[in-house]
């Protein structure tokens, strides 16, 4: 006997939108001796959720044309690093599609510390200017901690600047790093579908990075979890990762996490991106097995990486907003 399918519907309506999430159960014949039908995890759409918060902020961003602001992000792209220049170009078209104006100068690898330096001090000084991002990996000889800190906290739609972060651990966010504030979103419409919560939850971050692990166990911790951050030199992170209801991968490593650590049920977010030797692009968790324990997992490509584009549009028009006194209703 082949397996039989059913598909169940579940909606989540944001401000502007309806998500849907679909949820595919298979019954196979031995499950049919149980009488039980294995659910796969509800993918966390990251395409159709970075919609639904592009259509908020473009919204936001006709609101505050309409008080005389157009919002404004610089981003300096240094050297010809391939996947940067990917990066840039899908972070100018995200601004054109919800109405900020960008400015993108490309410099060469030769580029002094000085000049870069000379550059983020003319931003931060011009008013035009509501946002500044530096893209990351800066070339050999530019040290990268202090051009972030030379950032003017207020324009750092990034939130790599020690401010930001400083804000994020005594629990008082202001602009956030992109990336966990996507997954936190993530996370919030998935909860809004299913009635869940990271509040009381245990969660694993895997990575201790400023741009992401670091701020995503702050995020967490902020939302109630019991946070454990994991990295290079953890023992036994397959024991660690066992015990979680919500992992957060972002380890850097090509399927780094298998389907088999991960407890039944737990809400799995992928950050990795990796291009594997067929071509294809992988994250740092074994899709494949995962999707058969966790109860919501994100996919790759497709997941994280929308919502980090989406997130820095609503940086930028948080960052013009808070610099002038602003909230949005
Ligand atoms: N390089 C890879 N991700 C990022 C990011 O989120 N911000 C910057 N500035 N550089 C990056």
């Amino acid at each position: 006997m082949l397996p039989t399918r059913s598909l169940t519907l579940r909606a989540c309506s944001g401000r502007c939108f309806w998500l849907l999430f679909l949820e595919t159960a298979v019954t196979t014949p031995a499950d049919m001796d149980l009488g039980a039908a294995r659910v796969f995890a509800v993918t966390l759409d990251g395409k159709a959720m970075a919609a639904m918060l592009r259509a908020q902020v473009k919204k936001d961003v006709d609101v505050l044309r309409q008080q005389g602001i157009t919002v404004g992000l610089a981003v300096a792209l240094i050297g010809d690093d391939p996947a940067s220049q990917v990066y840039v170009r899908g972070k100018v078209k995200a601004c054109q599609e919800v109405g900020i104006e960008s400015t993108m100068q490309g410099l060469p690898a030769t580029t002094t510390q000085a000049e870069l330096v000379a550059l983020v001090d003319l931003w931060n000084a011009d008013p035009a200017v509501d946002g500044i991002l530096v893209q990351l990996p800066l070339p050999k000889g530019i040290e990268q901690r202090a051009i972030i800190d030379r950032i003017d906290p207020s324009k750092d739609v990034d939130g790599f600047h020690p401010f930001n972060l400083g804000l994020l651990a005594s629990g008082r966010p202001r602009l956030v790093a992109c990336t966990p504030a996507g997954v936190m979103h993530m996370l919030k419409v998935y909860g809004q579908a299913y009635g869940w919560t990271p509040a009381g939850k245990r969660a694993v971050v895997l990575g201790r990075s400023i741009t992401v692990g670091r701020p995503m166990s702050l995020l967490l911790t902020n939302a109630d979890a019991t946070v454990t951050v994991c990295h290079s030199r953890t023992p036994d992170l397959a024991g660690r990762v066992a015990e979680a209801d919500v992992v957060i991968a972002a380890a850097g490593s090509p399927q780094l996490v298998k389907g088999a650590w991960i407890k039944p049920g737990a809400v799995v977010v992928d950050v990795g991106i990796h291009r594997s030797a067929d071509g294809s692009l992988c994250g740092d968790v074994e899709y494949s097995t995962a999707r058969l324990r966790a109860a919501a997992l994100s996919p790759v490509p497709g997941g994280v990486g929308p919502m980090t584009i989406a997130q820095l549009m609503r940086n930028c028009v948080d960052a013009a907003a808070q610099r002038r006194g602003i909230t949005f209703a």
